[in-house]
């Protein structure tokens, strides 16, 4: 599989990126462990994992999933072949079990504290790729799009959260910097303060991006990102499940969408974004692809993404969804795409 520099680091990894999150959640370690056996074998070299996970965040499963890949790690002997990513959770008051859900989650001790908790558990020595998760300050995110000033927060200034980067940099604890979930705005200041104060640079973005969710093309993060050299990750490429078109099917298809309350997701269930699937399942079905592969193909193929993060909670839909980086999309069907992306635009934003 095709290789990509990430950013101006040093890492170069697969463009089909392993995510975790189900994992000590939805799968068991030994799912987890032959997800990431099948992976390897077809060529991916990235994982992409986060101290918080699995979702939905519980107290009594965080960690999990870290400390399986962590397993695996130490019963392959592997931790070279691969790349691994995770994040330091951002400020969030209903997950007190992270460092007590506080405001200050990107100041020195703090992202010392989730470093060396995530270093643990993964049992290595040295993070690859880390990430803040959300950004502390406020952002819209997770689904809700509107800014507004009276949402304001207390936060740690983007400069203090570089220099803690910095020093955990230079102890050798972390390699590559990246953000999650962040605007055009925080990736223009992450960039000015690190040339500003010579501190670490970002060379990743992790941020949503699906048929139904093409923010990053509209909120001018594509250039930015393009121009300042920061490579977009993409996360849940289909839409929690959505877009494999088994919801639309039959509307109680078992998998992330029914057993979790829809209190959790509701921007892949609102009515706009089932529109939306029904017209991307008829326009793969069409062309004799499967919603699925409609889906990643055309993720994996859009000239700024650098690596899709895959999620999966069977071996089946594993090998489905990693076949998929071999189906080259017509220009017919990616008119029609753009075509019902203008008629119905972003609704699992
Ligand atoms: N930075 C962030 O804030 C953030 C947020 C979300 C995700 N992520 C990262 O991105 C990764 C992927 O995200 P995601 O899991 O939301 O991706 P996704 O592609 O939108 O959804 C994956 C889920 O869809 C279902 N699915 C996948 N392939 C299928 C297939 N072939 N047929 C039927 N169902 C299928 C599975 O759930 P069911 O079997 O339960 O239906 C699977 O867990 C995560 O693991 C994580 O590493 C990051």
């Amino acid at each position: 599989m095709q290789k990509v520099q990430l950013g101006n680091s040093d890492l170069h990894v697969t463009k089909v990126c392993l995510g975790t999150m189900t994992w000590g959640e939805q799968n068991t370690e030994a799912q987890a462990h032959s997800q990431l056996d099948y992976a390897y074998e077809r060529g991916i070299n990235f994982i992409d994992t986060a101290e918080m996970y699995p979702v939905m965040a519980r107290a009594e499963t965080q960690g999990s999933t870290e400390r399986y890949i962590g397993t695996w790690l130490k019963k392959t002997g592997l931790r070279d072949k691969v790349v691994i990513a995770t994040k330091a959770a951002g400020p969030n008051a209903s997950v007190t079990w992270i460092r007590g859900g506080r405001a200050r989650n990107f100041d020195a001790a703090n992202l010392k504290a989730a470093v060396d908790t995530s270093l643990q558990r993964l049992q290595i020595e040295h993070i690859d790729l880390y990430q803040l998760h959300w950004p502390s300050r406020n952002v819209p995110i997770f689904g809700n799009n509107v800014f507004h000033p009276k949402q304001e927060r207390d936060c740690v200034a983007i400069e203090e959260t570089l220099a803690a980067l910095g020093d955990l940099v230079k102890a050798g604890k972390i390699g590559a910097i990246g953000v999650s979930n962040e605007s055009c705005w925080g990736v223009n200041e992450f960039i000015k303060q690190s040339e500003m104060k010579d501190l670490p640079r970002i060379a990743t973005i992790q941020n949503l991006y699906n048929l139904t969710a093409r923010h990053y093309e509209t909120s001018l993060l594509d250039e930015t990102c393009y121009r300042e050299n920061v490579s977009l990750l993409a996360y849940s490429p289909l839409a929690f499940g959505q877009l494999t078109g088994k919801y639309h099917d039959d509307p109680k298809a078992h998998g992330r969408l029914t057993v979790f309350p829809p209190t959790w997701s509701p921007r892949y269930l609102r009515p706009a974004t089932v529109a939306a699937t029904a017209r991307y399942v008829q326009l793969a079905r069409d062309n004799g692809l499967t919603p699925t592969q409609l889906a990643l193909a055309w993720c994996y193929s859009r000239w700024f993404v650098a690596s899709t993060i895959i999620g999966a909670t069977s071996l089946e839909q594993l090998k489905h969804n990693i076949d998929a980086y071999d189906i080259v999309l017509p220009l017919d069907v990616i008119k029609q795409v753009d075509q019902i992306h203008a008629e119905i635009t972003n609704p699992g934003q």
